[in-house]
């Protein structure tokens, strides 16, 4: 028998691109859903042979037992599951719900931001603290329109929402901290931030709360291995010492985190990252060229 939540097959109900990058997969595993919360993440197999790689928990529907996975191709095994991963296709492996839950504590006004993918990871906390009573305020950054989703969801749980866009295309020009810094400016009264996106966003956007005394929660993403705490490869550091994101987080205090050094380890292992990358391109080139190959000698018959 399977263990719970591990070794089985779980099935994509829906995809969804976002961009030629971004996708979403809908998930059926029903006990993940009811025992996912917020801040969480799985360790995913897309098959047998496939790379564990962790995933933010984006959102779960305990009443159709689902979770949703909201990914960026951004090497072999995310392109891999680009290519793969369709609407009635299943997934190898899913562990988890992982990590320590975000703390949806008593604020009673928040700022959740979230740049590019990372609007996704913050959403089920924006819903978290909108469910527990609090006056949600929300900022999502991407580099243009076209990049640009979840405006509707994110705005459905949020009592204002600023876009920013680097180009100005839609909504306010400029990156995720000139919204927050507008939002700062028109609510003082600020209890907390939460801010998820890539390493050096997380930075600055703790930077921006830094002055005003705010307390800021970021998700860190290293690179994870084991997801148990025993191989040490997502040790993070902070003021305090050092953490390993699995176990210890992935939420951490914004302010007390060494990102130059979280970003220095993220960018360890790629050449060996690029090496597998162009192995998957050239492979599936190849791939095209026997199909269209094929394809050639079957109208021939
Ligand atoms: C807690 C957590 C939650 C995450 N949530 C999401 C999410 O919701 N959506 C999403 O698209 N991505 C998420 N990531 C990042 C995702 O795991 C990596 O993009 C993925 O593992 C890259 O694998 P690859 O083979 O496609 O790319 P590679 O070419 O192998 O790596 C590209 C970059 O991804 C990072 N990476 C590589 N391997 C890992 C690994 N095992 N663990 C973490 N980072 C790695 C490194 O920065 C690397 O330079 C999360 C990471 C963590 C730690
Ligand atoms: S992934 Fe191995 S200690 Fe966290």
């Amino acid at each position: 028998m399977a263990m719970p939540g591990t070794g089985s097959n779980y099935e994509i109900l829906t995809r969804e691109d976002f961009s030629d990058v971004t996708y979403l997969l809908e998930v059926r595993h029903p006990r993940m859903a009811r025992a996912a919360k917020p801040g969480q993440f799985v360790i995913v197999m897309s098959h047998a042979e496939g790379e564990r790689i962790p995933l933010t928990i984006a959102d779960f529907d305990r009443d159709k037992g689902t979770i949703t996975l909201v990914i960026q191709a951004v090497g072999k095994t995310t392109r891999e599951m680009q290519r793969d991963c369709l609407a009635g296709t299943h997934l190898h492996a899913l562990v988890g719900p992982m990590g320590i839950p975000s703390h949806i504590g008593e604020a009673k006004k928040v700022l959740c931001v979230g740049g590019g993918l990372g609007v996704a990871p913050v959403f089920p906390q924006a819903r978290g603290f909108k469910e527990a009573g609090a006056y949600v305020i929300g900022v999502v950054g991407f580099r243009n329109r076209d990049l640009v989703f979840w405006e509707d969801k994110f705005g459905a749980v949020c009592d204002e929402l600023i876009v920013c866009t680097d180009d100005g295309s839609a909504g306010v020009k400029g990156n995720v901290t000139e919204g927050m810094r507008q939002a700062i400016e028109k609510h003082p009264d600020i209890d907390e931030c939460i801010a998820i996106g890539p390493p050096v966003m997380m930075k600055f956007a703790a930077e921006t709360t830094r002055p005003h005394g705010i307390k800021t929660m970021v998700s860190l993403n290293p690179v994870m291995v084991d997801g148990t705490g025993m191989c040490g490869g997502c040790r993070v550091k902070l003021d305090s010492g050092i953490k390993f994101a699995c176990v210890d987080g992935p939420d951490f205090n914004g302010h007390e985190v060494d990102f130059d050094d979280l970003m220095s380890r993220l960018g360890r292992y790629r050449e060996v990252e690029q090496k597998a990358t162009a192995r998957f391109e050239e492979s599936c080139h190849m791939r095209e060229e026997f199909v269209a190959a094929s394809a050639q000698e079957a109208s021939k018959d």
